[in-house]
């Protein structure tokens, strides 16, 4: 039989406590993703998609007084959730470590870069001083600290915000985890410093055979970078692929709009189009599917059925229309089917995540014409106007 995945999330709900009648506001919605050893793992969505809280919850980070989380979380085929806070405690910064979008703020003011990483040697390796102290200089010589040795014994405030998250990936790497997740780890970076950290990353992923989840807003990143992409709106998983395949061919219109207001190089524009609308707050009720107020190819069944989980050969897609597979001229986006190409193969999202809607009934065509005969008309996936995206 052949070893679990080093990490399976399935159907991962996080919701929080409102009021005093125990009412829960969904923020995260049956998320159900794997990270193989070995492996880079993308999470990607707007800003207050439930990337940061799927992230806590996978760890185990949040407060169990006012959210309340469901599914399972399983190491190497433990379930973390049921073995209990102390495991995963235990676990995490040993086998399991995190990197935060702002190092200044996941390192402690008062204590010395060296020390903060002697620190995580000494209490979760049992190492002696000396020893850690060696050990903390090699990693932070390994993470391209320059002059290792003089900036361990520098305050966090004296370092620029790349030595900073170098600092913070060598506190990461100190107990030689299996499993990295990376949450917007270059977003506070200059371009340039993005590119350095996210080689760096790359390069200890290689060498000790990490598993790394990069959760980011930028899909360009993400899918540049990973090998596997997880797209996530409003607390769900929309569209899962290969990162090659969901790059050049999204099925889903939400990641061909996140693809759409990328930079293309070569490809001059005025202006970069922007995805009108902001992503729902938790709890808030839209009916239907969640993206279709933004969505520039809604139909009536999109305003009144949610899409369930449509497995694809690499993935899946969450769509009651999806983008058709063929490849339009250069600089174009595929165009989207029709509602019947999908609902023939709708089942459930691997483990068992949750899938809101029946996803049966009568299919309404594509109503206004966006559909495609050849697959080659570019498709502008956003909605045609802000005041219908509120
Ligand atoms: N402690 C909290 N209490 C209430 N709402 C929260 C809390 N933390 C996050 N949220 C809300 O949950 C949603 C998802 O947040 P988050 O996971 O941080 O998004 P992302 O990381 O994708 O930007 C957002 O709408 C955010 O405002
Ligand atoms: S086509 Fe319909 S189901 Fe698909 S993303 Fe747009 S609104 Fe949602
Ligand atoms: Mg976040």
């Amino acid at each position: 039989m052949s070893a679990p995945p080093l990490l399976e999330v399935r159907g991962l709900s996080v919701g929080f406590l409102t009021g005093t009648r125990g009412e829960v506001r969904e923020a995260v919605d049956g998320v159900s993703l794997t990270v193989a050893r070995g492996r880079r793992v993308g999470l990607v969505g707007e800003s207050g998609s439930g990337k940061s809280l799927t992230s806590l919850a996978i760890l185990g980070l949040l407060d169990a007084g006012t959210t309340r989380v469901s599914g399972q979380v399983l190491y190497q085929g433990e379930d973390l959730r049921a073995a209990g806070p102390e495991r995963q405690r235990a676990l995490r910064g040993d086998r399991m470590a995190l990197v935060f979008q702002d190092p200044l703020a996941a390192m402690n003011p008062v204590l010395r870069v060296g020390a903060q990483v002697v620190e995580a040697l000494t209490s979760r390796r049992r190492m002696r001083r000396g020893e850690a102290r060696a050990r903390a200089v090699e990693l932070l010589k390994r993470v391209g600290m320059p002059d290792a040795e003089a900036r361990a014994d520098a305050w966090p405030h004296e370092l620029s915000g790349g030595m900073r998250q170098r600092a913070c990936i060598a506190m990461a790497l100190a107990c030689d985890p299996d499993l990295l997740i990376a949450d917007e780890p270059t977003t506070a970076l200059d371009v340039t410093v993005q590119a350095q950290v996210l080689d760096l990353l790359g390069a200890v992923q290689a060498e000790r055979g990490l598993g790394i989840l990069l959760i980011s807003h930028d899909l360009g990143l993400v899918a540049g970078w990973c090998d596997e992409v997880h797209v996530m709106y409003a607390g769900q998983l929309v569209e899962s692929g290969a990162a090659e395949r969901v790059l050049t061919r999204p099925r889903h219109p939400y990641t061909a709009a996140l693809l759409e207001s990328l930079p293309t190089p070569g490809r001059r524009r005025e202006r970069l189009p922007e995805l009108p609308g902001r992503v729902p707050e938790p709890g808030q009720q839209l009916g239907g599917c969640r993206f279709h107020p933004r969505c520039g190819v809604a139909t009536e069944r999109c305003r009144t059925q949610a899409p369930v989980w449509s497995p694809l050969p690499d993935g899946g897609v969450r769509c009651h229309h999806p983008m058709a597979l063929a490849a339009g001229p250069e600089g174009a986006v595929a165009a989207p089917q029709g509602a019947d190409d999908v609902s023939s193969n709708e089942l459930p999202p691997p483990g068992g995540a949750a899938s809101t809607g029946s996803g049966t009934g009568p299919h309404a065509g594509a109503s206004d014409g966006t559909r495609a005969s050849d697959g080659t008309r570019a498709f502008a996936p956003f909605a045609a106007s802000e005041g219908e995206a509120s």
